[in-house]
């Protein structure tokens, strides 16, 4: 995800740009970096870690400048050091950038057959000598120099650009990575987020997709995709410092779960290739002869992760025809597993620092099968233990601890990592993939439809944070659902809650409902759903009070319901990307209208490091 700040004006801007960091740390924090433009020049310093390390340095050897930009780091490529830090320099020019440019490794081998020398792993490096090039090469200013490099990349940024050729000047620029420029009395800013320059103007401009902005001390000029110039009123903000960095939510988990349609398309972005009908899994090592010769996967992971590994069974199983267990990785580390070379082990982690999850895969990898992973973090333990690669979620930081867009993530992870297997092993055509990978590239906005109901859930909410227990209910792909469901509204609410598979409620649960007991079914059309239409039916003749998330359209299943959500007409191994919303929302709401720490719940941790 990554934070970035700017300034130009009057004042040193060192500390400022640093104190606009640290209200960016949520946005990332595995390496920080400010680069400023005084009498002596360019200089830049860096440092790996927290922003604390950035400015302990900054104490060693102070940086003089009034125009400068700073960077706070969530990696996606290249480990987290000092080297792959930003901002990135060569030729006088320094760059700091949030986002992903698709095609570095092209330009970055062209650049180096005409010479050029690299000194990080990032995509962003390459930036810096495309727009030194382009000066060398007579580009009339920097804003003509920036637009020249901004034609060769492909991908998603955010970036702000100075040069020593042009002292009072930064250039920076957009594309689906948020940047917003603040207007101040003979000073200007910029920033990936308000609350980074909240304590130096309040007028501020949001820049749109392809626009361009050039801020002086003596204002800001934007450009537009055509680069016309835009005349644009700036907004005044009135949110406390404290609601900016939540960006107006009042929770964490709340942005979060609003986060989820960005965070899904940052997954997809760059690795499914409709024109190919196929998948690039960056980070993974995956050879046709190994996919073929596969016996099993096995999958392992913990809470929210082993969720998502229970949905991912179904997307592999149907999809590339393989078999696939889910194992607890705390129970799996602990006996003695059946695992040979010619099976496959994936670990989930959204932090990849867990302690149980990091022992199964050194136990995998010792009964020699290759150990491959989903995570979160860039550079993590997990992440490191894989010597099949790992497939980064593109998230960003999630700071609530209850998992909200880690989940959906990790979904996203496991459908591309289907589709792959299918095409390696022969069970997929390019055709069909090309037809899974069109349905996942419309996830993010039938998750926007899902995020439009929060409303509708507020009865649900009330009903629940009354009672003492809830229970919710799925089947077949919606099982993993029911159970993420309840883990939530658990985890947060601090109420005794349960996930069952639906076909199992008459094994047992059914003894609990009674008029006290809300159930929250999921009833979208899965195989043998009309089984599911009956276990409402039970509940509704004992007094319980039925909640459902229905498909879009079926009036039916509706109406067995209290209150019905309604699921857009995905296919249904994606259906849990979008079922899971209104569960989420459910925990939340019921949370805050208990006045729960709802952020940083009792007795939990964000990553669990011990055993
Ligand atoms: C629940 C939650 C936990 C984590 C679990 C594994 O909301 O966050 O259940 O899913 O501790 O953590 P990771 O994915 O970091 O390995």
């Amino acid at each position: 995800m990554c934070g970035i700040v700017g300034y130009v004006g009057p004042r040193q801007c060192v500390d400022l740009i640093v104190g606009g960091l640290r209200k960016l740390e949520y946005r990332g924090y595995d390496s920080a970096g400010v680069a400023v433009v005084g009498s002596s020049g360019l200089a830049v310093k860096r440092a790996k870690g927290k922003l604390q390390n950035l400015v302990n340095l900054l104490g060693e050897s102070p940086l003089g400048g009034c125009t400068g930009i700073g960077h706070t780091r969530w990696a996606t490529h290249g480990r987290p050091s000092d080297e792959n830090a930003h901002p990135h320099s060569y030729g006088g020019v320094a760059v700091v950038h949030n986002g992903i440019i698709e095609n570095h490794l092209e330009l970055k081998e062209a650049l180096t057959g005409r010479g050029h020398k690299f000194r990080s792993e990032t995509d962003t490096e390459i930036f810096a000598h495309l727009v030194a090039d382009a000066l060398d090469a007579g580009a009339r200013d920097l804003q003509a120099a920036v637009r020249t490099a901004l034609q060769q990349v492909k991908g998603t940024y955010a970036l702000a650009v100075i040069s020593d050729k042009r002292p009072d000047e930064i250039v920076a620029a957009k594309n689906a990575s948020p940047l917003v420029v603040g207007f101040g009395k003979g000073e200007s800013f910029l920033a990936s987020d308000v609350p980074a320059i909240l304590e130096h103007t309040r007028d501020v401009v949001y820049l749109e997709e392809g626009e361009l902005a050039v801020l002086t001390p003596g204002g800001i000029t934007l450009f537009g995709k055509d680069g016309e110039p835009l005349a644009r009123k700036p907004r005044r903000i009135e949110w406390s410092a404290v609601a900016a960095e939540k960006d107006g939510h009042k929770h964490f988990m709340h942005k979060e779960i609003w986060e989820q349609p960005r965070a899904v398309a940052d997954t997809i972005r760059g690795r499914a290739s409709l024109e190919q009908g196929d998948v690039t899994l960056d980070g993974m090592e995956l050879p046709e002869d190994y996919a073929k010769g596969l016996e099993r996967i096995v999958i392992v992971a913990c809470g929210t992760s082993w969720h998502a590994g229970l949905s991912g069974r179904l997307m592999i199983e149907t999809l590339a025809r393989v078999p696939v267990e889910v194992e607890l990785a705390s129970e799996f580390r602990n006996r003695d597993p059946l695992v040979s070379e010619k099976v496959m082990c994936i670990a989930i982690s959204q932090s990849g620092e867990t302690a149980d999850t990091l022992a199964a895969v050194k136990i995998a990898k010792a009964r020699g099968a290759k150990a491959f992973s989903i995570c979160n973090v860039v550079g993590s333990a997990i992440s490191r233990e894989c010597d099949g690669g790992t497939l980064f979620t593109r998230a960003g930081p999630e700071i609530g601890v209850a998992s909200t867009k880690a989940f959906t993530t990790q979904l996203c992870g496991l459908y591309l990592l289907a589709v792959k297997l299918g095409r390696l092993r022969g069970a997929l055509t390019a055709e069909k993939a090309r037809e899974h990978l069109e349905a996942l590239r419309l996830v993010p906005g039938w998750m926007e439809s899902m995020i439009r109901q929060e409303a509708a859930l507020m009865p649900i909410a009330k009903r629940c944070a009354a009672a003492r227990d809830v229970l919710f209910l799925g089947r077949g792909g919606q099982f993993p659902v029911a159970l993420e469901g309840a883990l939530k509204l658990k985890e947060i609410s601090y109420i005794h809650a349960e996930g069952y598979a639906a076909g199992e409620m008459k094994h047992g649960p059914i003894a609990l409902i009674d008029e006290q007991m809300p159930v929250v079914v999921l009833a979208t059309r899965e195989p043998a759903y009309e089984k599911t239409l009956g276990n409402m039916e039970e509940v509704r003749a004992r007094g319980g009070h039925v909640f459902a998330v229905v498909s879009e359209g079926d009036t039916h299943a509706a109406s067995l319901a209290e209150v019905a959500l309604t699921v857009p007409p995905a296919p249904p191994l994606l259906v849990p990307l979008l079922s899971i919303i209104p569960l989420q929302f459910l925990a939340y709401h019921v949370a805050d209208l208990k006045g729960t720490d709802v952020d940083q719940p009792r007795n939990l941790a964000k990553s669990v490091t011990v055993e």
